[in-house]
């Protein structure tokens, strides 16, 4: 089968990483999670107070960093200078400063920049936001991943509370909804369905479900079917 690029964009919490992943790994491709980077930069900003108003500063001390994606057993480790920031790019503070991060143009360039050259063999799954639309427009497979609001704050409830991190459905559900807006409403390549992306929501569905609905969009565009 030709190496394909799949690109799958959702909101938070539809359940992208997992799928894609596990579709990557079915498929022998490389895993790329944009939201990382973004989770990374965010990191960056907060540990070197730097103020998401000072975007230069910022994206100066972005081209300046090492950053590295690898994915150790399933697992996608994130590395900032070779520091290990796997853990704390997930805490509820990074997921409620990053959609602000995200909105600003001169860090979007260089992160894009960086997600097309990882991509630019194919043979991967790469999933955020803005792939179909913006980073990888030519991909061979949009996916459109969504999932009710209430679906996506109790998985993502239930995955933090897992990891030891004691917050509430009605905290993550709010915010959630309030990065999902910042997200759509953005002016700078927002969260959107292009017309040629196949929807599914997952609401309902299994993970296996799911993956299996893009192996077999994969096969249908290589022609395996
Ligand atoms: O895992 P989750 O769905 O919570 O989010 P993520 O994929 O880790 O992305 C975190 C945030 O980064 C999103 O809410 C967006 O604000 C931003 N992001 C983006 O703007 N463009 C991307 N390609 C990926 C993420």
């Amino acid at each position: 089968m030709k190496k394909l690029t799949i690109a799958i964009d959702g909101p938070a919490g539809a359940g992208k990483s997992t799928v894609a992943q596990i579709a990557a790994r079915c498929l022998k491709y490389t895993y790329i999670d944009t939201g990382a980077m973004y989770r990374a930069v965010t990191w960056l900003a907060m540990t070197r107070k730097i103020s998401p108003q000072n975007s230069q500063a910022l994206t100066d001390e972005v081209c300046k960093v090492d950053l590295k994606l690898e994915l150790v057993e399933d697992k996608t480790m994130v590395y900032v200078d070779g520091i290990d920031v796997t853990e704390q790019i997930r805490t509820p503070e990074v997921s409620r400063k990053v959609a602000e991060i995200a909105q600003i143009p001169e860090i979007r360039e260089v992160l894009i920049l960086k997600q097309r050259e990882m991509a630019r063999l194919g043979g991967v799954v790469m999933d955020g936001r803005d792939i179909s639309s913006c980073v990888l427009p030519d991909a061979d497979v949009k996916i459109f991943l969504t999932a009710s609001i209430e679906e996506r704050a109790k998985r993502r409830w239930q995955e933090l509370i897992s990891t030891g991190v004691n917050v509430s459905l009605k905290n993550i559900t709010h915010d959630i909804a309030s990065r999902d807006k910042k997200d759509y409403e953005r002016e700078i390549a927002p969260l959107k369905q292009v017309p040629d992306a196949m929807l599914i929501d997952t609401t309902g569905l299994t993970i296996e479900d799911t993956v299996q609905r893009i192996l077999d969009a994969c096969k249908e565009r290589s022609g395996v079917v």
